[in-house]
């Protein structure tokens, strides 16, 4: 017997539109974006200025609420957790690399790194050893202490948090 199984994909985006209202305009940034990103796959968002890719990524990313549609990941609509559960999925699952530094210039590279992870509770000899791997991994391994002006600008821009998840 050969049983078919539908594999889900890991994300789904369905009917997502985003309306900006500022007094009577409105402005329909995204309108019934529907696609599917399966697991492992690299996907560039590509459009001509204006078109919605940052106001897209602000929902993928949870960090906007849009007007209406749903992002269904491994089976669950994120719009519907709550506030708290969404913070917690983003520290858990997301990676974010901004066009602009997003590193508190207060902070060492290391504790940068290690800020999500103190965020979800996570014991601190851990997270100092996770921290320090990851900076090892891209060749910081001796700037683990340095302030992120002390650092080069790519540098600056590794994706650590990101990678802080996956360990
Ligand atoms: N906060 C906002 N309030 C009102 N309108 C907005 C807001 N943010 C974006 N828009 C409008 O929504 C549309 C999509 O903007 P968005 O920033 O998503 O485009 P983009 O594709 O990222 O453009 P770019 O390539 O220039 O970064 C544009 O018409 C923009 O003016
Ligand atoms: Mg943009």
């Amino acid at each position: 017997m050969i049983v078919h199984v539908k594999m889900t994909p890991p994300l789904e985006i369905k009917e997502l539109s985003r309306v900006y209202s500022m007094g009577d305009v409105k402005v329909k940034a995204l309108n019934n974006v529907s696609f599917e990103i399966s697991r492992g796959e690299f996907v560039a968002i590509m459009g001509k200025s204006g078109s919605g890719k940052s106001t897209l990524l602000h929902q993928l990313g949870l960090l906007d609420m849009p007007t209406s549609g749903q992002i269904i990941f491994d089976g669950k609509n994120l719009l519907e957790l709550s506030e708290s559960l969404k913070a917690r999925f983003r520290l858990s699952k997301f990676g974010y690399v901004f066009q602009e530094y997003a590193l508190l210039p207060e902070l060492s590279a290391l504790e940068n790194v290690y800020l999500p992870a103190i965020a979800l509770g996570r014991n601190e000899d851990d997270y100092i050893k996770a921290g320090t791997e990851i900076l090892e991994q891209v060749g910081l391994g001796a700037r683990l202490h340095h302030r992120p002006r002390e650092l080069s600008g790519a540098a600056g821009h590794c994706d650590c948090k990101s990678t802080y998840k996956q360990t």
